[in-house]
């Protein structure tokens, strides 16, 4: 079975079916916490539109509310008020489970620092969600997702024995195993070096042009987030500016080059 994880390049562009329609809507978003006397507005009415083939970063300073506003849109957690329809499906009219199978069936989300569990293979790590999601052929789907991330020779490695783009690279392939429609990542590159950040882009930019995959992360950094083609800024929880990378301000990120594996095993000793 074809999966979207098998990343062959095609010769023709991508041809995404779908392509256009609007994968993500909110409107009013609003969430608010009180500790104490004090009340923050961590969502402050955010309001916007992405749609399906679209990668876009969202930035703004700490506390701003990128990671709250990508919780809700990852089904992690509910707004305080206002609006989220996914894939056209208002989330809010959902109960827990079938909140968690969307979350199963449509998003894959990626975090900062890469949530592995420490004595898990690679391979047992990606099998994960086809196992919750009652997958057969479990395996098979995770070598081609971790090929996909250019990993197929670090399967049985656990996450010591590998460096932290490695270990992203694995948090990639178990959030894309599932083939989700949406990939969402908060600070995916926030832990790691520059080179490293380049090849997790890399890998990004793949799977959006040629998967037509849906990719929305928060970063930072400005460099980053000029290998997308629409950046959104929140500043006080409100969206402040959304506006298009100008195409020659675009930055395509070099794939990722693999160390010969004799330097890699000279580098584990
Ligand atoms: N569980 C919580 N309880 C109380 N306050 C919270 C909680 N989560 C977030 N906040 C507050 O909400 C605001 C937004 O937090 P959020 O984590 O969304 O910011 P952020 O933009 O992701 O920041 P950073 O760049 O540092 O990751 C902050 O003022 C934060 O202190
Ligand atoms: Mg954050």
């Amino acid at each position: 079975m074809a999966t979207a994880v098998a990343l062959e390049a095609s010769p023709t562009g991508s041809v995404t079916p779908g392509a256009g329609e609007v994968i993500i809507k909110v409107e009013g978003l609003t969430k608010t916490y009180t500790m104490g006397d004090v009340t923050v507005r961590a969502l402050d009415g955010v309001s916007f539109e992405v749609r399906r083939g679209e990668l876009l970063a969202i930035m703004g300073p700490s506390g701003s509310g990128k990671s709250t506003l990508m919780n809700v849109l990852g089904c992690l957690d509910q707004p305080g008020a206002g609006t989220y329809w996914l894939d056209g499906v208002e989330t809010s009219t959902l109960d827990d489970d079938a909140l968690a199978e969307v979350r199963n069936q449509k998003i894959g989300f990626v975090f900062q620092q890469f949530n592995l569990l420490a004595r898990t293979s690679a391979l047992e790590q990606v099998e994960l969600p086809l196992l919750y999601a009652g997958v057969r052929d479990r395996q098979a789907r995770a070598l081609e997702a971790l090929a996909a991330v250019g990993l197929a020779d670090r399967a049985r490695h656990r996450p010591t024995e590998l460096s932290g783009g490695q270990q992203q690279r694995v948090a990639i392939a178990r959030a894309l195993v599932n083939n989700p429609a949406l990939l969402l990542a908060d600070e995916p590159t926030g832990a790691l070096d520059t080179r490293t950040s380049e090849e997790i882009m890399a890998i990004f930019q793949r799977l959006n042009e040629e998967q037509g995959i849906t990719v929305v992360f928060v970063t930072h950094e400005p460099d980053i987030a000029r290998h997308t083609r629409r950046v959104i800024h929140l500043r006080d929880g409100q969206i402040n500016q959304d506006a298009p990378v100008p195409e020659g301000e675009r930055l395509t990120a070099r794939p990722i080059q693999e160390a010969p594996a004799h330097e890699a095993a000279a580098a584990r000793r």
